[in-house]
């Protein structure tokens, strides 16, 4: 067997990479294959190596070889779950899992083709299907599909090879103040598909302040002649639309009159239904406009002040597979805390969170993990950040609560960067000319100026600083916003300070981690940042405590705790309640 014990093994498993597969797949009919997997610590990748997946379990005569593996002897895990939290053995591991299950076809009738489809496995995947090598995904945010018609049987057998090691050239590289679960974390399901069917489908508002034309694209996988039928009962849309080449973009009226634009406070969602030869798809969209004019933000044509918090996705009891339930009381604390927004940091959520948003009422800022310093100069890490891209605004376009979406995080300004980080730009830009495009950028601490060079590309510019806390300057922040004159419009991405929850001032070197002293802190910059009128917003960092790695002092324990909430957001921190007066209108100090 070929490349088995040489260090380019990898080599064979990457050129099958699975990139860009996403289908719109909201209504569609799925079978869920969640659930009990076997699974085996691979710490060598010994199942790619040698390829178990083959299954090669007797000789040519037939007679029985030894094995190295029995995958329905192995333990089993819950799908979809992260295996840190599944087992305490299992709670720091990072490297190779293999997980295994057998299953059946529910049906076949006149939908002849079958995807399978993972939500989110952190880090990478290679995926086989009775014994056959499908494919391999990296990025651990993005569903991806693939499809297992030709290799179906009777019984079927699928063997997921799940890696979480952190490495350098990937994105997010192998540095993050975040938790690194491992896992097949989201939901796996099969997809049953016609011949010919609906592979993509974008609709959205045009933002020219009309308010009266939307635009709408359908990418089909097969080709058929016919055009497809395009139909918002409710508005009394029915009309053709050509597609040609598998492709088809149009334009179309609404009228405004009878159209109820989506809005945190009436997050109003319309049945719209797509018909193409015997496919159909129905997806719930609502239709709202996001410009940015001047240095203003526009929601609808009116100026909005974005009132934000950061949230990482996590859970104490389930990681990175946080619940709908999760989901929901998040958001609605969120609520009560006055906000209209939140920065989904620093990677794709799941889509659930962005459905869950669309029906609340909640504007969602959606990144992908151009962490700090990635390999700005390795195209492979290029090809890999641009395809998480492709994949999540392909997944969440037609969410009318993703309002922007980030291209990174905290990259230090650099020729490099600014040129992978513009490209990144152009790339969102390009698939989507509804939404603005951002980053959470650097201040210019040398000069006190925001002037990150990417501010030419990006429509509205994230800015992260932590004066107060990692600068304990403070005077700084007044200077900063002075000495700066964006001509787009500033949201403060994030500031903050640690705290431990319910600790209060001892007089002794732990205040810095009580409530009063990250109290302090917000009442400071909420002063400073609520007189910049160039300040359109602020999604402080961050929503609850967390758990991280890097975060070894005794207060914080694995966790990183600049959370408003404890991180089982059943505290509610001092500072919680200055954000929310704020944002209520209120005196908050
Ligand atoms: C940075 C970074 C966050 C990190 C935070 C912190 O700004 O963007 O991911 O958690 O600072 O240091 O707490």
């Amino acid at each position: 067997m070929d490349g088995i014990h040489t260090p380019d093994f990898w080599d064979f498993y990457r050129k099958k990479l699975i990139q860009d597969s996403v289908i719109s797949d909201y209504s569609r009919e799925k079978q869920s294959l969640n659930g009990e997997w076997h699974y085996g610590i691979d710490q060598y990748d010994t199942c790619l190596r040698n390829r178990w997946w083959q299954q090669h379990e007797y000789d040519k005569d037939g007679r029985p070889l030894p094995l190295d593996y029995s995958f329905d002897t192995w333990d089993k895990m819950k799908v979809p779950s992260c295996w840190n939290l599944w087992s305490e053995k299992l709670f720091n591991y990072e490297g190779g899992m293999v997980f295994t299950r057998e299953f059946k076809v529910n049906k076949l009738g006149k939908n002849k083709r079958i995807f399978i489809k993972f939500g989110g496995v952190n880090y990478q995947v290679a995926i086989f299907v009775n014994k056959t090598y499908l494919g391999m995904h990296e990025g651990g945010s993005t569903p991806f599909y693939v499809e297992i018609t030709d290799v179906i049987k009777e019984n079927n057998r699928i063997v997921a090879a799940v890696n979480n090691t952190r490495r350098p050239e990937y994105v997010p590289m192998d540095n993050t103040d975040w938790f690194n679960y491992g896992g097949i974390y989201r939901d796996v399901e099969l997809l049953y598909m016609p011949d010919t069917f609906i592979k993509n489908f974008k609709i959205a508002l045009i933002p020219d302040g009309t308010f009266s034309k939307a635009t709408a694209c359908i990418k089909t996988d097969g080709a058929l002649s016919s055009n497809a039928v395009l139909k918002i009962p409710e508005l009394g849309i029915s009309q053709e639309a050509k597609v040609i080449n598998c492709a088809g973009e149009f334009e179309f009226s609404l009228n405004k009159d009878n159209l109820t634009l989506w809005s945190p406070e009436s997050p109003k969602l319309y049945e719209v239904h797509i018909e193409y030869g015997e496919d159909k798809l129905t997806d719930l969209v609502g239709f709202r406009e996001i410009r940015v004019d001047g240095r203003d933000v526009l929601l609808n044509g009116k100026s909005i002040y974005l009132k934000g918090v950061s949230a990482h996705e996590d859970s104490v009891e389930n990681g990175r597979a946080v619940t709908e339930t999760e989901i929901r009381e998040n958001y609605k604390i969120a609520k009560e805390m006055g906000c209209n927004f939140m920065r989904l940091a620093h990677y794709p959520h799941s889509e659930t969170a962005a459905g869950i948003a669309d029906e609340l009422g909640i504007l969602l800022w959606e990144e992908i993990p151009v962490y700090w310093s990635i390999m700005f100069n390795n195209k492979d890490t290029y090809i890999n950040a641009e395809n998480q891209l492709i994949e999540l605004i392909t997944r969440d376009y037609n969410r009318a609560c993703v309002f922007m979406w980030s291209v990174g995080n905290e990259n230090p300004d650099s020729d490099l960067r600014l040129s992978f980080m513009s490209k990144l730009t152009d790339k969102a830009h390009e698939l989507d000319t509804t939404r603005p495009v951002t980053a959470a950028c650097l201040v210019d601490n040398d000069n006190l100026i925001i002037n990150d060079r990417l501010a030419d590309k990006i429509d509205i510019i994230g800015i992260n600083e932590y004066y107060g806390w990692y600068d304990p300057d403070f005077s700084k922040l007044p200077r900063v916003l002075e000495n700066s004159n964006p001509i787009k419009p500033v949201i403060i991405s994030e500031f903050g300070a640690d705290c431990k929850a319910g600790h209060t001032k001892q007089g002794n070197r732990d205040d810095m981690f009580s409530e009063e002293f990250q109290l302090e802190v917000y009442n400071k910059q909420i002063e400073v940042l609520s007189t910049i009128k160039y300040i359109k917003g602020m999604s402080p960092w961050i929503f609850f405590d967390f758990r991280c790695p890097r975060r070894l002092h005794h207060m914080q324990n694995y966790y990183n705790i600049k959370g408003l909430l404890s991180a089982d957001k059943k505290y509610r921190k001092k500072a919680f309640y200055a954000m929310q007066n704020y944002y209520k209108g209120k005196a908050w100090s």
